[in-house]
C-alpha cells in the first residue's frame, strides 16, 4: 500500500498551517527547491492513515503540481460609462457583434485598447454613489439617482482589467469569480463572451480555463447594464463586491465542495462532511479525501481519511465521512467559537495532497419548536433581529470589509442576535462578520421563482452560504403579493423549499409574508417555518390554527425617526425620534416587541431595520433620499430607540434620556422627555428639582413633559427596591460650537489597501459636549498613505457629494447632522501614518491620525 506508506513518512513544519488562500504561486515554488523538490504543507498533529485506522501518522506532502491559489481581483481597474440607447457612446455594444461565431466582444476587449482615458477604479465600486440626486418621482424609492430608461448616459458601466498569467500555468484550471455585480452583467475575457449574470446579487464563477492566454497578457471586460431593478430600494451600480481569480489543479475540490453540519448529542459534536471532488483532468484518477478539523487555537482535534476511489474524468465525485469531535466549542452569539475543517485531495497511489481547501464552520444544533420558539443548543433562544439593506453612509453598496464587520459589530452593541439580509444574497464578509461576532442570520434570495434562474440563484446562495454557522435558516420569499396566499404561490414555494432541502438538510426554510397566511393555501403551506411581516392578520388565530408550525416575524415594526429631531419637519423631511411614528401596517419599537415577548410560540422577529438605507424616503419624498426606518443612522450613529434594544436585548443596566437640552427661545415651553432604561423606576431632575418618579413597565418607557429652562435634566434609575441609583443619566445645555473633533473607530488599521478607519466628526463646545443641533459645514485633508472614500452624516435629506471629487481626492467637505458626521478613511498598501485634518470656520481644528502597519495584504491578482 504505497498511499499508507506516504501517510506515515515523517512530518516537517509542524504548527503552521497553510490557508490555500495565502499560499502564492511564489511561496509554493520557494518552498519546494527548499525542500528538494517536496511541497512541505504543514499539519499540526498529523494525518490519520484512512477510515476507520487510528489517526497520528505523519504525512509529507510534495509533488509536481501547484497548489490552489486564490487571488483577490480587486485592484488595478479601468471604469468608464457606457450608454444605454446610443452604441456609439457604448463602445459599439449593441451593434449585433456580440455573438458572432468566434464569440469576439466589443473593443476595449481587444489587447491594445488605449484605456487611458477610463477612470482608474478599485474594487468593491459603486458608481451610483458619485452620480448626482435627481428629484423625479420615478427615483424616489430607489435613492434619486438617475439610473434606469430615462437615464441611458448613466445607466451602464463599463470596467475592465488586464493581467498576465504565466506560461505555467497551462494546465491548472482557472475561475473568475464575481461576488456580487449590479447587475446584468457580461463578461468577456480576451475578447470571447464569457458568461451573462442578470443578477446583482447572486455571486457569479466563470470557469476560464479554456479562453486564457497563457505566458502573456488577458483581458477580462464586464458591461453592468443597471437599467433594470430587482428590488425597491437603493441597490446600487457596479462591481460594487470583491473578484477573485482561483488557480486549482486539475483534480480539486470542486467550487463550494465541501459541506460540514453538525448535531451535538452526549457532548460530542458529530459532523457530518460532504466532499465533491472534481476531476478536470484526460484520466480517470483514483485518490481520497484526508479531513482535519482545526479549533481556535490552531490544535488538530479530528481526523479522517476515506477510503479511495476511481473518479471519472471531467467528472465529480462525492466522498462524505462522519467525524466526531468530542467536547467541542459551540457556536453561539454570546461565545462564537469557530473551527477550521482542513480538505485534502490524496491522488493513489502517490498519497500526495494535490489540493487544499478551507472550510470556516461551527459546531452548534438549531431547531424551531412551534410551541416554544427557536432554540440554539439546547436552549431557547430570542431571535432580536434586525433585517438590513445594504448599503452605508459614503460608500453606496460598494461596502469594505472593515465596514461590514463594524455595522455588526454596532448591531451587537444594541443588544441584537440577529440579521436577516432583506431582501437579497448578502455580501460573503457581512456572513464572515456574523460569524466571527456572534449573529444569526436569516439568508435571503432575492428571487421568487422556480424558474431556472430563481433556482440557480437559490443553489448559488446555499453552496456558498451553507457552512455559515451563523446561518440558521433561509428565506425563499418576501411579501409576494400576487402568490403568497394561492395554489401558484405554494407550488412555488414547495419547489424552492425541495430545492433547499437537498441542497442543505439542516436548516428550516422560511418565507415573509405579509397577508394571507391565516386564510390562503399559500406559501404556508410550504415553508418550514411561517414567517409573519408586520400584524396585518391575528397572529394568535393563525397559530392556534396551524399549531405545529413554528412562526417568527421577519419583519417587525417599520418604526421611523430622524436622528437628533424632536418634532415633525414636513419641508426637510424629518419626523421625531421619539418611539411614536410609524406606517398603518407598522409597530413602533415598544409595541411590537411586547407583543413578540409575551408569546413563546414567536420565536422573535426583525425590526425593519437596522440602519437607515438609499431610497424608500418614508414618510416623505423629496428632499428625503434616505429612509428612517433605521435604528440607526446610514452612518451608524445611534437614534434614541437604540437604547431602547439595548434596554430590552441586552443584559446590562440601561438608563437613556432625551432629547438634547438645547432649545433657545423656546424658555418655558413644555418639552416631552422620556427614557429608556431596564430599571424599574426612574426620577427625573430639572435643574437640581424633581419633575418626579416613574415606575417602568416591562418593555415600556418613562415620559414627562417639563418646561424648558437652560441648564441640566438629569434621570436616576433605580432598581424595584433600591434607595440609591443603579445609574445617572444627564443631557446639558452646551454652549456655542468651538471645535472640530475627530474619534477614528480604530486608530491602527493595516495597510493592505483594504482596511477602513471610521471617524466620527463631533462638533462640540468648549467643554467637548457634542452640540446637538450643530450643521456646521467641516472641511477635510489628507496626507500620508490613505484616502478619504466616503463621506455622511445621517441627515435623510441631505444632497451633498459622498466622496471627493475625482481631481482633488486629498480633500472633502460635509456638514455635520445634528453634531455628527463621518468620514471613512481607507489604508493604501503602504505602511505609514495617515493625517486627517478636519477645519470649519471660526472653529478650532482638529488633526487625527491613523496608523497603518504593515500586514499580510490578502494574495493579489
Ligand atoms: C415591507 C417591505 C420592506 C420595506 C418595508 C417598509 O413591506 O418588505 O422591503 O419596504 O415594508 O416599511
Amino acid at each position: 500500500m504505497h498511499l499508507l506508506r506516504c501517510l506515515r513518512k515523517p512530518w516537517v513544519r509542524r504548527g503552521t498551517i497553510a490557508r490555500h488562500m495565502s499560499l502564492t504561486r511564489r511561496d509554493w515554488l520557494k518552498r519546494t527547491a527548499s525542500a528538494g523538490g517536496a511541497l512541505l504543507l504543514p499539519n499540526a498533529t498529523g494525518w490519520p492513515a484512512a477510515q476507520g485506522r487510528a489517526g497520528g501518522s505523519a504525512v509529507q506532502l510534495s509533488g509536481p503540481v501547484p497548489p490552489r491559489e486564490r487571488l483577490l481581483a480587486d485592484f488595478g481597474w479601468r471604469f468608464h460609462l457606457g450608454h444605454a440607447s446610443d452604441p456609439a457612446r457604448d463602445f459599439g455594444f449593441g451593434q449585433g457583434r456580440v455573438f458572432d461565431k468566434v464569440g469576439r466582444l466589443f473593443t476595449p476587449s481587444g489587447a491594445r485598447y488605449d484605456d487611458s482615458a477610463w477612470q482608474p477604479v478599485d474594487l468593491p465600486h459603486d458608481w451610483a454613489v458619485d452620480l448626482p440626486f435627481e428629484n423625479a418621482a420615478e427615483l424616489v424609492d430607489f435613492g434619486c439617482k438617475p439610473l434606469g430608461r430615462n437615464y441611458p448616459a448613466t445607466s451602464i458601466g463599463w470596467y475592465r482589467r488586464t493581467f498576465d498569467i504565466p506560461a505555467g500555468d497551462n494546465g491548472r484550471r482557472l475561475a473568475v469569480e464575481f461576488d456580487g455585480v449590479f447587475r446584468n452583467a457580461t463578461v468577456a475575457l480576451n475578447g470571447h463572451l464569457r458568461g451573462t449574470n442578470f443578477s446583482g446579487y447572486a455571486p457569479v464563477r466563470y470557469d476560464v480555463t479554456d479562453l486564457v492566454t497563457y505566458g502573456g497578457r488577458n483581458v477580462l471586460v464586464v458591461r453592468v447594464d443597471a437599467t433594470e431593478r430587482e428590488g425597491w430600494f437603493y441597490e446600487g451600480a457596479g462591481i460594487y463586491r470583491h473578484v477573485w481569480l482561483e488557480k486549482t489543479p486539475p483534480l480539486h475540490v470542486a467550487p463550494n465542495g465541501v459541506f460540514a453540519t453538525s448535531e451535538v448529542a452526549a457532548g460530542t459534536g458529530r459532523v457530518r462532511i460532504a466532499n465533491e471532488v472534481m476531476n478536470d483532468g484526460d484520466r480517470a484518477v483514483a485518490c481520497c479525501i484526508a479531513s482535519a478539523i482545526v479549533d481556535g487555537n490552531g490544535r488538530t482535534v479530528a481526523a479522517a481519511t476515506t477510503p479511495v476511489v476511481s473518479v471519472a474524468p471531467h467528472k465529480p465525485h462525492a466522498f462524505t465521512q462522519l467525524i466526531n469531535v468530542p467536547s467541542p466549542s459551540l457556536w453561539s452569539p454570546d461565545a462564537p467559537h469557530l473551527y477550521r475543517l482542513v480538505t485534502r485531495v490524496l491522488p493513489h497511489p502517490t498519497g500526495i495532497p494535490v489540493d487544499q481547501y478551507e472550510t470556516v464552520f461551527g459546531i452548534r444544533s438549531i431547531r424551531f419548536d412551534a410551541a416554544n420558539g427557536f432554540f440554539l443548543n439546547g436552549q431557547r433562544l430570542a431571535l432580536k433581529g434586525t433585517c438590513n439593506h445594504q448599503d452605508h453612509a459614503g460608500v453606496g453598496a460598494a461596502v469594505p470589509d472593515a465596514v461590514q464587520r463594524f455595522r455588526i459589530a454596532r448591531l451587537k452593541a444594541m443588544g441584537c442576535n440577529a440579521y436577516r439580509t432583506a431582501h437579497n444574497p448578502p455580501a460573503p464578509e457581512v456572513l464572515d462578520a456574523c460569524d466571527r461576532l456572534g449573529m444569526l442570520v436569516l439568508d435571503e434570495t432575492r428571487l421568487f421563482s422556480s424558474n431556472e434562474e430563481g433556482l440557480s440563484q437559490l443553489d448559488r446562495l446555499i453552496r456558498r452560504d451553507r457552512n455559515h454557522p451563523s446561518v440558521f435558516a433561509w428565506s425563499i420569499a418576501n411579501e409576494e403579493w400576487s402568490d403568497q396566499a394561492n395554489e401558484r404561490g405554494r407550488r412555488i414555494a414547495a419547489s424552492l423549499v425541495r430545492r433547499a432541502h437537498e441542497l442543505d438538510p439542516s436548516r428550516p426554510v422560511t418565507a415573509g409574508m405579509d397577508s394571507g397566511y391565516e386564510n390562503g393555501p399559500g406559501i404556508t403551506l410550504a415553508v418550514d417555518v411561517q414567517g409573519f411581516n408586520y400584524q396585518r392578520e391575528n397572529l394568535d388565530a393563525f397559530h392556534a390554527k396551524y399549531p405545529s408550525l413554528p412562526a417568527m416575524g421577519t419583519e417587525t415594526a417599520s418604526a421611523y425617526a430622524t436622528r437628533g429631531i424632536y418634532a415633525r419637519d414636513e419641508a426637510r423631511g424629518y419626523v421625531s425620534a421619539y418611539d411614536v411614528n410609524k406606517p398603518d401596517y407598522g409597530a413602533t419599537a415598544e409595541q411590537w416587541w411586547s407583543f413578540y415577548a409575551a408569546r413563546p410560540y414567536l420565536a422573535g422577529g426583525f425590526v425593519w431595520t437596522g440602519f437607515d438605507y438609499r431610497g424608500e424616503p418614508s414618510p416623505f419624498k423629496w428632499p428625503c433620499i434616505s429612509s428612517h426606518f433605521g435604528i440607526m443612522d446610514t452612518c451608524g450613529f445611534p437614534k434614541d430607540t437604540f437604547y431602547y434594544y439595548q434596554s430590552v436585548w441586552g443584559q446590562a443596566p440601561v438608563l437613556h434620556l432625551f432629547p438634547h437640552w438645547n432649545w433657545p427661545g423656546r424658555e418655558g415651553a413644555d418639552v416631552d422627555v422620556w427614557c429608556f432604561t431596564n430599571l424599574e423606576r426612574v426620577e427625573l431632575f430639572v435643574n437640581g428639582s424633581s419633575a418626579g418618579s416613574q415606575t417602568i413597565a416591562k418593555h415600556s418607557h418613562a415620559a414627562w413633559k417639563v418646561p424648558f429652562a437652560p441648564g441640566t435634566i438629569e434621570a436616576r434609575g433605580y432598581r424595584a427596591d433600591g434607595s440609591s441609583p443603579v445609574l445617572i443619566a444627564r443631557r446639558e445645555t452646551t454652549g456655542a460650537a468651538a471645535k472640530v473633533l475627530l474619534k477614528p473607530d480604530r486608530a491602527a488599521i493595516t495597510a493592505d489597501g483594504e482596511d477602513v478607519s471610521i471617524v466620527e466628526v463631533q462638533i462640540a463646545d468648549a467643554q467637548n459636549r457634542v452640540v446637538p443641533t450643530a450643521s456646521n459645514g467641516v472641511s477635510f485633508s489628507i496626507s500620508g498613505p490613505g484616502r478619504m472614500i466616503g463621506l455622511g452624516n445621517g441627515d435623510p435629506s441631505c444632497h451633498e457629494p459622498d466622496r471627493p471629487a475625482a481631481l482633488t481626492p486629498a480633500t472633502a467637505a460635509r456638514s455635520a447632522f445634528n453634531g455628527l458626521c463621518a468620514v471613512l478613511v481607507q489604508a493604501t498598501r503602504n505602511p505609514g501614518t495617515i493625517t486627517l485634518e478636519a477645519a470649519s470656520p471660526g472653529l478650532e481644528r482638529a488633526i487625527a491620525q491613523i496608523a497603518a502597519s504593515a500586514g499580510a495584504p490578502r494574495p493579489t491578482l
